[in-house]
C-alpha cells in the first residue's frame, strides 16, 4: 500500500542562549520559579532578541526601554537581522540534504508558522523564493504549536492519495520577536523561543515504514487561551495606533486553562490514537510531545503510564518553539539514535486555537 515515509529531518536553532539568569535581569522572575514550573533552562533567541536583552538588562528602567523598543526598533533600526523563514530554510536545507532530495524535486512545500516575516505572503512561499522554486505549491497552515502536526497529516493525503511523490513539511518560529521582556509578559516571555524543523516525506508503495495515522481535532470556543491579535479583523481597522497603544498587539494567554486544556487533550487524543490502531502504551518505542513544558508532558506521561524511558524531551534547552518543538526533537532523537529503523513512534501537539493532534508512524 502507497505509504509516505520520513526520508530525512533537519534542525535549526539561532546560535544565541539565553538562560533564565539572564531573563531574571531582565524581569521579576527566577531560575527558580522558571524550571519548578515548566523544566525550561534556556533557550535560543534571534541575534535581534539577544542583542536587546543583553541592553534591557543594564536599563535603569526597564519599562521605559521596552517602551522604545516597541515604537522605534533598537536603536531606531526595525528590520530584523534573522526572519522565521531563514530559520525555515536552514532546518528545510538539513532536511533535504539528509534525504538526498533537491529542492527542485519537491512537489510541495507544507509550512507551519506562528508569527510570519509577513502577514501575507504566509512563510511558506518566502521559503519556497529562497530555495529558488518558481512553481512549487506552498501551503501554509496557522495551527500555532500543532502546526506540524496538522502538517504531516494534510502532506500524508497528497502523497497517500498519489497526487505527490515528495512533499517537504515544516515547522518554523521567531516567537522571541513578539514577546515583552519585561515584567508586563514574564508569563509568557519565559517559555518561548526561537526554532525550526523540518522533514522530506517521500512516497513508498510497500513495506512497513511511513507515516500511519493522524488524528486532528480543533475546539475554537476558548480563544482568550492563548492568542495574539496584531494584524487580525477582530478590530477595525486591522492594526492602528491605538491597538498598539492597548498592547492588543502581544499575545495574551491564561496559563492555567492552557495547562489544564493541554492534559486533557493530550489524553484523549493519545487514547484515540492507540484504540483506532489497536495498540497500548508498551507496543510504541518512542512518544515525542510538544515541547511546551515538562510539567504537562509528566502530568499525561503519568495519566498514560507511560515510563520515562519512552519519551524524548529537550524543552530544558529550547524552550516552547511551538511549530517547531515536534520536528526538532523528533530530528534530535533520531541523531541521538532514540529511534531505530522499524521503532514505533507517536507524535503528539497542542497550542492555540486550541487545536491539537497525534500521528503515529513507523520509522
Ligand atoms: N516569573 C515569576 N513569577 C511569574 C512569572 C514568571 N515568569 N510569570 C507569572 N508569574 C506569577 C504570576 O503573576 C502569578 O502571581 P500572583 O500569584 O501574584 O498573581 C504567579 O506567578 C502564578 O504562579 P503559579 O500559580 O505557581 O503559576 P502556575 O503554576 O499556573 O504556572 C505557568 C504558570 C504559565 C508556568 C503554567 O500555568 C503553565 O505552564 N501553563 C501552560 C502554558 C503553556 O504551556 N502554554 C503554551 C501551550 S502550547
Amino acid at each position: 500500500m502507497r505509504k509516505a515515509r520520513i526520508v530525512g529531518t533537519g534542525m535549526a536553532a539561532p546560535s544565541s542562549v539565553v538562560d533564565n539568569h539572564l531573563l531574571s535581569r531582565c524581569m521579576n522572575t527566577s531560575d527558580e520559579w522558571i524550571v519548578q514550573r515548566t523544566g525550561i533552562r534556556e533557550r535560543r533567541v534571534s541575534p535581534d532578541t539577544y542583542r536587546m536583552l543583553l541592553r534591557l538588562a543594564e536599563a535603569p528602567d526597564k519599562i521605559a526601554f521596552m517602551d522604545e523598543v516597541f515604537a522605534q526598533g533598537l536603536d531606531g533600526k526595525i528590520d530584523s537581522t534573522l526572519t522565521v523563514s531563514d530559520l525555515a530554510f536552514d532546518a528545510s536545507s538539513m532536511a533535504l540534504k539528509n534525504a538526498g532530495v533537491e529542492p527542485r524535486q519537491l512537489d510541495c512545500i507544507v509550512d507551519s508558522s506562528t508569527v510570519p516575516d509577513f502577514a501575507y505572503p504566509h512563510t511558506g512561499c518566502v521559503l519556497q523564493g529562497k530555495f529558488g522554486l518558481t512553481s512549487t505549491p506552498a501551503i501554509c497552515l496557522q495551527q500555532g504549536c500543532a502546526g506540524f502536526i496538522f502538517g504531516l497529516a494534510v502532506a500524508d493525503q497528497f502523497i497517500r492519495n498519489g497526487i505527490y511523490e515528495r512533499v517537504l513539511v515544516v515547522g518554523a518560529e521567531l516567537l522571541s520577536s513578539i514577546f515583552d521582556y519585561t515584567d508586563r509578559g514574564r508569563d509568557m516571555a519565559v517559555l518561548f523561543a526561537d526554532g525550526a524543523g523540518a522533514v522530506v516525506l517521500q512516497a513508498v508503495e510497500s513495506g512497513e515504514s511511513g507515516l500511519i495515522s493522524h488524528h486532528l481535532h480543533s475546539d475554537g470556543t476558548i480563544l482568550d487561551g492563548l492568542s495574539g491579535e496584531v494584524w487580525g479583523t477582530s478590530t477595525y481597522p486591522a492594526i492602528s495606533k491605538k491597538k498598539i497603544e492597548e498592547g492588543r498587539g502581544r499575545p495574551r494567554m491564561n496559563g492555567r486553562s492552557v495547562f489544564v486544556q493541554a492534559v486533557r487533550r493530550f489524553r484523549e487524543v493519545i487514547g484515540v490514537c492507540l484504540n483506532t490502531n489497536r495498540l497500548t502504551v508498551a507496543d510504541v518505542d518512542l512518544f515525542i510531545f510538544h515541547q511546551a513544558n515538562i510539567r504537562i508532558i509528566e502530568a499525561v506521561a503519568d495519566a498514560l503510564k507511560i515510563p520515562p524511558g519512552k519519551t524524548f524531551n529537550n524543552v530544558e534547552r529550547y524552550g516552547n518553539t511551538a511549530a517547531a518543538s515536534v520536528p526538532m526533537a523528533l530530528h534530535e532523537a533520531r541523531a541521538a539514535g532514540r529511534i531505530k529503523d522499524g521503532d514505533l513512534v507517536l507524535l503528539a501537539a497542542f497550542g492555540t486555537g486550541f487545536s491539537w493532534g497525534a500521528s503515529l508512524l513507523r520509522w
